[in-house]
């Protein structure tokens, strides 16, 4: 039994040896079977890896054949234009100042009509905005009766201008430069290249402009309403007192195109020559910001250039500019505040004939602007009565920090609009909702 048991036992033995190798064996091939699945997930990120690096090759090469096939038919297209080379944005719909282009001054009326104004360096301009034409002394003569006396409407410090008619029946306004100015030439083209490219409702419109020999003249659209001058200063039966209303929109209007100026010209533009005789009306009375002549273009707003040249103007520097020639949009924001002053007193910037002490606008002004029981002593007397306390009070406080001698301290142009929309709208809803109406449909200017 013992042995019977032993032999079992040692057969056993074999048997428990045999299943014990089966699983050795059974271990060893599911160790190889892993390993060499283990080796397949290694290959496999391999493999697509590569069918990763071949696709993104092969979609950059398809990608530049497509890119090389669209320039090779732009160019083509280009050609089929002619010389007259396109010069992308400049007359876009946003028409912004792009970059400053050189103007061939000896462009000739056939270089229109080959649409090449700046001697084939701008694009014909898009039907939305006409451009500027070029213009013979010839054609301006005859549209101004041979620049009869008759026809001045304006006597600027550097030129004549007239009112003429242009062969296509358009009324303009006509400015002769004069000839022995030094800085005439200098004028002439900082008007052309800034207004050509400028486009907003706020600045007078550019036509065109001659460069006939040495005639240099300039041709704008005609603002029957003449200046902002001429109605506060020199009212007569032609020209009434403005009203507060209207004083109020004319306000905003200026602010919005040196807001522009600033703001949304690249590089930024310094006017400064903003004054009284230099906004012209239209015949809604809205007001557009002209004479371009002494404006500077700047890659930095805030960082002052110094400029050798100072405007004649006297009562509408800034302190910093007139002393050191520093110059900076802050400069412009001091002179609206004297417009700003004029609209609110009917005062001139500079009046020696006033008693002492009033002489310099601002600085009479000034210690009045913020007395709530003064500020209405010194309104216009042809507007009292026209305003509420509280609109007064909010204007002359716009006013008072525009003329602050310390030009930080000055606001930014898009802050005075800011101030102002509320004012010249509150106005108008409540005293005048038609005019409003047909003043937004008419002009396309905004509020
Ligand atoms: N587009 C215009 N429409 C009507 N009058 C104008 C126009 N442009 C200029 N004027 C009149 O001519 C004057 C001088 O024009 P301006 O451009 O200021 O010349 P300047 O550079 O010589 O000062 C203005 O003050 C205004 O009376
Ligand atoms: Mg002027």
């Amino acid at each position: 039994m013992d042995d019977s048991s032993n032999t079992n036992a040692t057969t056993a033995m074999p048997q428990k040896n045999h299943s014990y190798d089966d699983h050795i064996d059974h271990h060893f091939h599911s160790n190889i079977s892993q390993r060499h699945q283990h080796s397949t997930t290694t290959i496999l990120p391999l493999n697509s890896i590569i069918i990763i690096i071949i696709s993104i090759i092969s979609l950059v090469l398809i990608l530049s054949i497509f890119l090389i096939i669209v320039m090779l038919r732009r160019l083509k297209s280009v050609k089929k234009h002619g010389s007259c080379k396109e010069n992308s944005g400049i007359h876009n719909t946003s028409s912004r100042f792009i970059a400053p282009t050189t103007i061939d001054l000896n462009a000739s009326p056939a270089d229109v009509k080959g649409n090449c104004l700046y001697g084939g360096s701008m694009r014909k301009p898009a039907s939305a905005y006409r451009g500027v034409q070029v213009f013979t002394y010839k054609e301006l003569e005859f549209a101004t009766d041979n620049f009869s006396e008759a026809n001045v409407i304006g006597n600027g410090g550097s030129s004549v201008v007239y009112k003429g008619v242009l062969a296509d029946g358009t009324v303009a306004a006509i400015k002769r430069l004069h000839r022995d100015r030094k800085q005439g030439e200098r004028a002439f083209r900082m008007e052309v290249d800034l207004l050509s490219r400028l486009n907003s409702p706020y600045l007078v419109e550019l036509l065109g402009y001659c460069a006939d020999q040495h005639h240099r003249l300039l041709i704008f659209e005609f603002m029957p309403n003449g200046t902002l001058q001429q109605h506060l200063h020199h009212p007569s039966s032609e020209y009434r007192p403005l009203d507060w209303g209207s004083r109020l929109r004319i306000a905003l209007d200026c602010a919005r195109a040196l807001e522009f100026l600033h703001e949304h010209a690249t590089p930024t533009v310094i006017h400064r020559d903003f004054k009284c005789t230099n906004v012209l009306l239209d015949p809604h009375l809205r007001a557009k910001v002209s004479d371009f002549g002494l404006a500077k273009m700047g890659s930095d707003k805030t960082n002052g250039q110094i400029s050798t040249r100072v405007p004649r103007t006297a009562g509408y520097l800034a302190p910093e500019y007139a002393s050191t020639g520093k110059l900076t949009t802050k400069s412009d924001v001091y002179s609206y505040g004297v417009v700003l002053l004029q609209l609110l007193t009917g005062r001139v910037p500079l009046d020696i004939k006033r008693p002492p002490g009033e002489h310099v606008l601002v600085s009479w002004a000034l210690p009045r602007l913020t007395n709530r029981d003064k500020v209405d002593d010194m309104v216009d007397p042809a507007i009292q009565g026209q305003y509420s306390k509280k609109d007064l009070i909010q204007v002359a406080a716009i006013a008072a920090m525009c003329v602050q001698p310390e030009a930080d301290y000055r606001p930014l142009m898009v802050d005075v609009v800011q101030s102002l929309i509320p004012l010249a709208k509150n106005f108008n809803s409540v005293n005048s909702p038609g005019f409003l109406r047909f003043h937004r449909q008419s002009s396309g200017l905004k509020y």
